[in-house]
């Protein structure tokens, strides 16, 4: 595949999937690490593996599934991405948004993306929820924007707004939802880093002076696309650990994917909740 992606490469996948399934998807949803339990409560039309849909990536991280689930979720028609490709993975950004665009040209008008990411706020806990209220496009300040290249027109503005990325209603519904099944909810700013390395102490201060709450490598890239595409985005940040700028936790993957065991089924309870009231 190319650096940039074309309506092509876009057409290509989306074709492979109309013969799939013949439902027509509303509402996106991106599942992070060690979140992917949730589609599991997709009463499914189709699955179809990564592999099987040309250009798509592949997600090579454990704890990502790689599969595409479609069907119904609280009556909703939803198209599920059971894991998601990385950028330090080594895919281009036009491959790790790829399914964003696909979303959009079968139809989908929201998103809702969801990541497991560090704590940088101090009052946050491992498996807290912090609503997305906006985010720092740190990976995408110094170039690594997934819209550089030539502009796709029929998808969306050369120059995008994003002063309301994350739509105030849905960020509303989710907090209440979350208040009312008891789990610890917050709202902030995600900041997302090319990874893969963890953060070293000074990184985690330079984060939180610049205002950033919770820290990840995904969401950002698959958002901004999501924007210029005029979706309404909801995101949705599971705490899997807390980063310590003196250097007194050490975050690890197998953290990240034990604290999904709590944190997926809070972001079910969140979803199901959140699709019950659009
Ligand atoms: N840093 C970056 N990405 C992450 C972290 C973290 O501490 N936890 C989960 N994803």
């Amino acid at each position: 595949m190319n650096e940039f992606l074309t309506e092509t490469v876009i057409e290509a996948a989306a074709d492979a999937l109309r013969r799939r399934f013949s439902l027509a998807p509303e509402v996106g949803i991106i599942l992070g690490s060690g979140l992917s339990a949730v589609a599991e409560a997709v009463e499914a039309e189709a699955m179809i593996a990564y592999p099987d849909i040309p250009h798509f990536p592949r997600a090579t991280v454990e704890g990502h599934a790689g599969r595409l689930v479609v069907g119904h979720l609280e009556g909703q028609p939803v198209m599920v991405m059971q894991g998601r490709a990385h950028y330090y993975e080594g895919y281009s950004m036009a491959q790790i948004t790829l399914p964003v665009r696909v979303m959009q040209v079968l139809g989908v008008k929201t998103l809702i993306v969801t990541n497991a990411a560090g704590g940088l706020n101090p009052s946050f806990r491992p498996g807290d929820v912090m609503v997305i209220r906006d985010h720092i496009n740190l990976i995408g300040m110094a170039g690594l924007n997934p819209l550089r290249g030539p502009n796709l027109d029929r998808f969306g503005p050369r120059f995008p707004d994003m002063s309301s990325a994350y739509d105030r209603t849905l960020r509303a519904i989710a907090r209440s939802v979350a208040q009312e099944a008891g789990i610890p909810v917050h709202e902030g700013v995600y900041i997302c880093l090319a990874g893969p390395s963890f953060e070293t102490p000074a990184d985690i201060h330079f984060l939180r002076v610049i205002g950033a709450d919770a820290v990840g490598m995904s969401t950002v890239p698959e958002v901004t696309v999501a924007c210029h595409g005029r979706m309404r985005v909801l995101g949705l940040s599971g705490i899997s650990n807390v980063a310590s700028a003196e250097g007194e936790n050490i975050a690890t993957h197998e953290e990240v994917l034990e604290a999904g065991r709590v944190l997926a089924p809070r972001l079910e309870t969140i979803i199901r909740g959140v699709l019950q009231r659009l």
